[in-house]
């Protein structure tokens, strides 16, 4: 398909009245209140990608046979837009989710969504729900979902025919309920996330479900988030729940950042790829590579570790303060926020909300 197919606009949409609207966006939380409208897209063997509709946010009806249901065929995007000084509305990197969009879909067997169509359908929500993206000047957004799944019905186990992409949105403040403070995590060795060959790399429903088990254990373990290692040897660091991570060797001069190689088994966080350019930006090292839990705890204690943090559209950067495992517990820096850390976030948000200068382009208006 090259053509995107027109979007056309359901008129009958009863908009949020104004009082609801300034209380989801005074205390929008995460994913808690959804705007006024939808995107709709379906695609079949027949008609390929057709009748993109912006309707208004409703519940869907779906065959209890619809595969997605049983086989769980089902991929999702998360990016965020912002309210720009000058009142417009921008969004970072959307040609980086709509890429990953695709490779998500190559993984699961379902088809690509042309990215002219996943870029149209942002710009065709926001023509519609732009009331919804916070004021500029903090660190409010409107964090933006496309998904995909298989609705055709049928209980055979192979690739389905039929399936249906959908845009929401829902005005976001932090994702953690404590804000900023350093949140502690819960080494898994139990239970793994991703194997080699598998899904990981896929932002995959799947993957997801798969956590929840492990997220439940941290959260007994008095953790706020679980750090998924390899399948294999169950030594190598691979990511967070919903988050890349990076390490802080050294401090002033011979600082650098080091964060995970891609081993095909974590998401490649268009956030961790941003913050690599402007770690090295800054004139930071930056190492990509294998980073063991022996290394985590082993530098931690000898003070060459100064820094961790987490990254991610939805967490923005959040430092991580404290470890646990089966056999312990540590902190890196006596659970501080680091400065590297900070001066990232800062650099990092100034760029998302139009505060300071986009050399790279990242910035794209909706
Ligand atoms: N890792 C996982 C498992 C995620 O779900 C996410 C969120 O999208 C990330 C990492 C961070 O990716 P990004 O920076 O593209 O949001
Ligand atoms: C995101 O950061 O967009 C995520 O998808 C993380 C989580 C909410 C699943």
């Amino acid at each position: 398909m090259t053509t995107p197919p027109p979007f056309t606009v359901d008129p009958n949409v009863g908009p949020a009245t104004q009082d609801y609207l300034d209380e989801a966006l005074a205390n929008p939380g995460f994913g808690q209140h959804f705007t006024d409208h939808m995107v709709v897209i379906d695609w079949n063997r027949a008609h390929g990608w057709h009748d993109a509709v912006v309707r208004g946010y409703a519940p869907i009806t779906l065959d209890p046979a619809a595969m997605v249901l049983h086989y769980g065929q089902a991929i999702f995007e998360g990016l965020k837009a912002y309210r720009q000084p000058d009142g417009t509305i921008a969004s970072f990197r959307p040609e980086a989710n709509a890429e990953r969009f695709r490779a998500s879909a190559r993984r699961i067997a379902m088809p690509e969504l042309p990215d002219e169509l996943f870029l149209a359908s942002l710009s065709e929500l926001l023509a519609v729900d732009s009331r919804w993206v916070p004021a500029g000047g903090g660190e409010s957004s409107l964090y933006l979902r496309p998904f995909l799944f298989s609705t055709e019905r049928g209980l055979g186990v192979r690739p389905a025919g039929e399936y249906r992409y959908l845009l929401i949105a829902s005005p976001a403040g932090s994702y953690f309920t404590g804000g900023l403070k350093p949140v502690t995590v819960w080494l898994s060795t139990e239970y793994v996330r991703a194997a080699p060959g598998g899904t990981g790399a896929a932002k995959f429903a799947g993957n997801y479900a798969a956590s929840l088990v492990a997220q439940a254990q941290a959260a007994e373990q008095g953790c706020d988030q679980v750090v998924w290692l390899d399948a294999v040897e169950r030594k190598w660091v691979e990511e967070m729940g919903g988050m890349n991570l990076f390490f802080v060797l050294g401090s002033g001069a011979d600082a650098r950042v080091v964060t995970p190689e891609l081993s095909g088994s974590l998401l490649p966080g268009i956030t961790r790829d941003s913050l690599l350019q402007l770690a090295k930006d800054f004139g930071l090292g930056v190492e990509e590579r294998k980073f063991s839990t022996e290394e985590w705890r082993d530098k931690a204690a000898s003070g060459e570790l100064t820094e961790v943090f987490a990254c991610g559209t939805a967490a923005v950067i959040t430092p991580v303060g404290h470890v646990k495992h089966d056999g312990g517990e540590f902190s890196v820096s006596g659970g501080a926020t680091g400065e590297i850390t900070m001066k990232l976030r800062d650099h990092l948000t100034g760029i998302q909300q139009g505060r300071v200068e986009d050399p790279h382009g990242w910035m794209t208006k909706l």
